[in-house]
């Protein structure tokens, strides 16, 4: 299946000059959600994953439904003052200012081997604060999968060391 005929281009949002990716209609149309999907699971059936982890908002589309085919767990990482209970932190850098990104103190045991998810890499910042807060408690990043990778921002290059998927490039 080609995914990208199910992603939407729309131009000059949310600036003049920025071609948008809008996953909405891939994630609307069931086939093509359930295609994305089980590629991300095959390939981590692969990895052997305790859990998997993903950033607010669009880090859960992907990885929820990639958790419960795994029958495994889902921890979410959340932009500061969203979760109840004591939390480790990391602050990343966004085009414009920072950020506060989030995860449950005791939600990975250490040891456990970790699938972080996401709809997009672009600068790879998202994705270096999540790899951060996993690491920190202990886990291990077995693999990170994205249904997107802006290949001109170069984000790759932040975790390069990392096994990683992406099931579409631009
Ligand atoms: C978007 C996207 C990724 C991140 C990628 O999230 O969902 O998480 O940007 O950019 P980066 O590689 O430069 O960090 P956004 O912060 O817009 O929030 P959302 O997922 O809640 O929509
Ligand atoms: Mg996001």
């Amino acid at each position: 299946m080609d995914l990208k005929q199910y992603v939407t281009i729309v131009p000059d949002w949310p600036k003049p000059g920025i071609k948008f990716k809008d996953i909405t209609t891939l994630m609307d149309n069931g086939e093509a959600y359930k295609y994305a999907t089980d590629q991300i699971v095959e390939y981590a059936r692969e990895k052997e994953i305790d859990l998997v982890v993903g950033p607010e908002a669009r880090g859960f589309i992907i990885g929820c439904p990639v958790a419960y085919s795994l029958g495994v767990g889902f921890a979410p990482v959340r932009k500061e003052g969203k979760l109840p209970r004591e939390t480790v932190k990391v602050s990343y850098g966004l085009e414009y200012g920072k950020d506060v990104l989030t995860i449950h103190r005791d939600a990975i045991k250490p040891g456990q081997r970790v699938l972080i998810t996401d709809d997009l890499l672009a600068t790879g910042g998202t994705i270096e604060a999540t790899i951060k807060l996993v690491e920190e408690l202990g886990g291990i990043v077995a693999g990170i999968a994205f249904l997107i990778e802006l290949s001109y921002l170069e984000g790759r290059s932040k975790i390069g060391k990392y096994d990683i998927l992406t099931l579409m490039e631009y």
